[in-house]
């Protein structure tokens, strides 16, 4: 038996999360609830996959075309309940293989979970089979009724439960593997008889199980897998547990995490083994950091590579390469495109966004790094602007190899410092420098000598001038 079809629900409008953008938009971990669902259906090889959009639908539909091009949208305009979206999803489909339904709500399920259920269900021959778990708290979940010798014998909704199914632990997941033919047959035979007046989905079993069928409810171990997220109290507790899943999954591989309740690596991001993680601190998106880099504290990352045995303090960073060995932070600021080489430095307050740092190079304090590319071994003075910005448009700064940047200057883009060349502190350098030159583009000093016992006479600093004699006699 093949897996023909995988069908998720995704139109409900998320009431309970009081948001203007669709439920399964909402993120954890690095993706959306959807995304979750679909990633634990990816593996495994479904020929059809179709989504039920309604609520939200073009951002679903945009979201779907991003992350599962290949999947069909179904769109149900008004919410029928979760048997009138499968009805709409199986319009059309005529094979009779399996098929698997489950919500785009609960993105805690994992692929061997899926597969699991699938086995039991092909390897059982069963008209239908659903995934259950018992719940310390079943509050708002369907209850799974078995009867006297334990067969399942329907699923009651809260809302329309007695008191005696209320204290029914065991739990509906919302997965369901289906003999397809079957449940095409079953699914016209619904009826809306409920407190909600919805067409349910789980009512199918118990159709199926008066026409003859065989109906497996399949437990799983972890409870945690088939948490739904229907508000945001649920969301943070599923990202919460997917955190502490994913931590413990680091550690086991030899990342050191000191504090595990404040460190997040996203789902999808990737940490390699002997790597620290400090506390406070965000792998988020497609990072990747690799083995000896050390990490925060209160540190974000947001889609970076970290190579070997950087360090990055205290800081935010997105979309950047840190080169092997290189150091970043305190308080440094990497926007998209900053690509730091080996050994290299972006230092405390220290901003930088598309500049590509060369080999050893240093930008140590406070200094804004702006659409550049700096050559190997070059220092970059404090409190350096480069000055990319002329209010229309953006332009580029090459600094070349061993140049030594006075401390604040401004390198009015665009323009080319070149390489072993130097600029006086405080220049504001307009025009190239040759290599091997220093720029100087500051006013002169001059000193007016007495200035201060003439026009400040009886300040404390006229006071203390005129304990110079030299001074008093200027
Ligand atoms: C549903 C199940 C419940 C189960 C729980 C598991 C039913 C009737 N109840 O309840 O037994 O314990 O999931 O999480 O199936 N949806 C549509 N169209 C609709 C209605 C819902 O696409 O007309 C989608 C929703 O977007 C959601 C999923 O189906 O992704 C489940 O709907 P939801 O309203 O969250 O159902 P629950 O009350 O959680
Ligand atoms: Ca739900």
């Amino acid at each position: 038996m093949s897996l023909e079809t995988v069908v998720v629900l995704a139109a409900g409008e998320g009431t309970r999360m009081k948001s203007s953008i669709p439920k399964v938009l909402h993120s954890i971990s690095g993706r959306t609830l959807l995304g979750h669902v679909l990633h634990a259906v990816d593996g495994l090889n479904a020929k059809n996959l179709r989504i039920v959009v309604g609520a939200g639908r073009e951002l679903v539909e945009e979201h779907v075309s991003v992350i599962a091009p290949h999947a069909t949208t179904v769109f149900q305009e008004h919410r029928g309940g979760t048997g009138h979206a499968t009805q709409l999803a199986l319009a059309g489909i005529t094979s009779t293989g399996t098929v698997l339904v489950l919500a785009g709500d609960t993105p805690m399920l994992s692929s061997p979970s899926l597969a699991a259920l699938l086995e039991v269900h092909h390897k059982g021959g069963f008209t239908a089979s659903v995934m259950t778990a018992e719940h310390p708290d079943p509050t708002g979940y369907g209850r799974i009724v078995r009867s006297d010798d334990g067969s399942l014998l329907r699923i009651v909704e809260e809302r329309d439960a007695t008191d005696n199914e209320k204290a029914i632990y065991e739990v509906n997941s919302g997965v369901y593997a289906f003999d397809g033919a079957k449940l095409a047959d079953a699914i016209g035979k619904l009826k809306n008889d409920n407190s909600q007046g919805e067409l349910y989905l789980t009512d199918v079993l118990e159709i199926l199980r008066n026409d003859g069928g065989s109906i497996a409810a399949v437990l799983i171990e972890d409870f945690v897998e088939i948490l739904g997220v229907n508000d945001r109290s649920q969301l943070a507790e599923s990202a919460a547990l997917l955190r502490d899943l994913i931590n413990e999954e680091l550690m086991k591989s030899g990342v050191t995490i000191v504090d595990p309740l404040t460190t997040w690596v996203d789902s999808t991001a990737q940490v390699e083994s002997d790597v620290t993680l400090l506390p406070g601190t965000w792998i988020a998106g497609k990072s990747t950091v690799a083995s000896g880099a050390v990490i925060g504290p209160r540190t974000t990352l947001l889609d970076c590579t970290v190579a070997a045995g950087a360090h990055v303090i205290e800081s935010n960073c997105t979309g950047a390469v840190i080169g092997k060995g290189a150091q970043v932070g305190p308080f440094t600021y990497l926007r998209p495109g900053t690509d730091l080489g080996a050994s290299s430095k972006a230092g405390a307050f220290v901003e930088m966004k598309n500049a590509v740092v060369g080999e050893g190079s240093k930008v140590p304090h406070l200094s804004y790094v702006g659409d550049a590319t700096i050559g190997e071994g070059t220092n970059i003075g404090a409190a350096t602007i480069f000055v990319n910005y002329d209010g229309v448009e953006k332009h580029h700064t090459t600094v070349g190899d061993h140049v030594r940047v006075g401390s604040d200057s401004m390198l009015v883009a665009p323009i080319t410092i070149g390489d072993g060349a130097y600029t006086a502190a405080g220049s504001v350098i307009t025009e190239d420098v040759p290599p091997g030159a220093i720029g100087v583009a500051r006013a002169k000093q001059r000193n007016v000598l007495g200035w201060v016992l003439r026009k400040r006479s009886g300040t404390k600093s006229a006071d203390a001038a005129s304990r110079h004699s030299d001074e008093k006699k200027g």
